[in-house]
């Protein structure tokens, strides 16, 4: 057990880990150091964003270009290890653009927060001292909301639900929060703690219940679950349109997606498979853009399930002689607030972006989900995912193998008309040291 950790300087907790757990090898003091930032003030502002900070974690930083969303042309940056997230943005971002590009529509923007109490009495008592309050409840968050309201947003709707036939004595107070641009997470959860605080005060000052009717504030948080924030992403085109390079026959393509898309709808071991290629696009932009991908992958997988079993996020239909396509899903995002002001690569990605709004990022973040399920789903029905998965992956062999640039060269060009695998690459990069290539 290390007490006091927390405490110590950051050389003091690098030097504590390296003797610890690496035998005091300078090899190991050294990998941390390199990816320390040269420039002191970048790293102290990564340092201080979280405890204990001893280094930090790339990610590389890749752009997608030629995105038409609602007839603006993006160039989308994707923090994103998968060596082919990248590129199959790119492919369906170009694909599209000559087909009319994404269509979003914003459903709604509502983020909501609970405060969760246990009361033992009557429940017409606790709902008549709420409506009586509901005002003044609402009112002592002004110090609060005060900024918020000024750029629009607040609080929207409280309400007392009675929740007792799920568990005894449980209620909440639900609360509908817009926060405008801002993820509002801090300001969410400091409306519902003060909320909690004047509900509580109230409750003890009323003089309608007796003795044995108590109230018990559990506690007071947002809900990351925000399926009244969601943005619609459509692509449509007449099927003959389909047809390009990789598609010959559209009709034929459109209808085996159309099938590919309903087995994720109704087979889970699907399902799951297909919105995680979907999640490769979101989380990418979340993350480049300083969003919490945790909260957003937590709201689209519950989201999935809103109809009592785990579903596609994606659809696709033919009317009309039109292959219509969509995803429909909760983003609770913002573009101000939280790290997105101090990051210099969030900031630098947002500018990148053309400094969007939270309405216009919840729409670019739907289409990069939309069109990674597109090129997953173009490959999968068509050629197969490995054959493109590998072309990607091959560098990732080759540096694992130790590959020189020149090895490397010679190898991706070999590579071009053969098949990848670990096992074929490793033969050739054998076979080219052999001068046998
Ligand atoms: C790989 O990261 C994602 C895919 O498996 C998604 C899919 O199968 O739809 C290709």
């Amino acid at each position: 057990m290390k007490e006091g950790f927390s405490k110590l300087t950051k050389k003091e907790k690098i030097d504590w880990v390296i003797k610890t757990f690496f035998k005091s090898d300078s090899k190991s003091f050294d990998i941390l150091k390199k990816y320390w930032n040269d420039d002191n003030s970048i790293q102290t502002i990564h340092d201080e964003f979280a405890e204990n900070t001893i280094t930090n974690f790339y990610l590389p930083l890749g752009v997608a270009p030629n995105f038409i969303i609602d007839k603006i042309n993006y160039t989308i940056p994707m923090a994103i290890e998968e060596s082919s997230v990248v590129a199959a943005a790119c492919n369906s971002a170009k694909f599209w653009s000559k087909r009319g590009g994404f269509k979003s529509t914003i459903i709604n923007t509502i983020k909501t927060g609970q405060i969760h109490f246990k009361f033992n009495g009557s429940s017409k008592k606790i709902n008549d001292l709420f409506n009586s309050i509901k005002n003044k409840l609402k009112d002592s968050c002004k110090e609060i909301t005060k900024n918020m309201n000024e750029r629009g947003g607040g609080i929207i709707n409280i309400k007392l639900l009675d929740k007792t036939k799920s568990i005894k004595n449980y209620f909440q107070i639900a609360v509908e929060f817009d926060t405008v641009d801002s993820m509002g997470a801090n300001f969410i959860n400091s409306c519902l703690e003060q909320i909690a605080l004047s509900f509580e005060k109230e409750f003890n000052e009323s003089n309608i219940f007796n003795e044995s009717e108590k109230l018990k504030i559990i506690m007071s948080i947002l809900s990351n679950y925000t399926p009244e924030c969601v943005v619609k992403v459509e692509l449509k085109t007449k099927i003959s349109n389909l047809k390009s390079k990789d598609i010959s026959d559209p009709e034929n393509f459109a209808k085996k997606f159309i099938e590919a898309v309903e087995i994720a709808e109704k087979d889970i071991s699907r399902a799951v498979t297909h919105n995680k290629g979907i999640m490769n696009g979101i989380d990418a932009v979340v993350i480049a853009t300083g969003n919490d991908f945790r909260a957003v992958e937590a709201a689209i997988h519950a989201y999935a399930s809103k109809d009592g079993s785990y579903k596609s996020l994606t659809r696709a239909k033919i009317e009309n002689d039109e292959f219509i396509y969509w995803i429909e899903i909760p983003i609770s995002v913002g573009t101000v607030g939280g790290i997105i002001n101090l990051h210099p690569m969030v900031k630098w990605c947002l500018s990148l972006l053309q400094q969007p709004n939270s309405k216009q990022l919840m729409s670019i973040i739907g289409a990069a989900g939309l069109a990674q399920n597109f090129s997953a789903i173009k490959s999968l029905i068509t050629s197969g995912i490995q054959v493109g998965h590998m072309k990607m992956h091959l560098i990732n062999i080759l540096n694992s193998l130790g590959a020189n640039e020149c090895e490397k060269t010679k190898i991706i060009e070999y590579f071009k008309k053969n098949k990848v695998t670990f096992n074929s690459v490793k033969t050739a990069l054998e076979k080219l040291r052999k001068n046998e290539l």
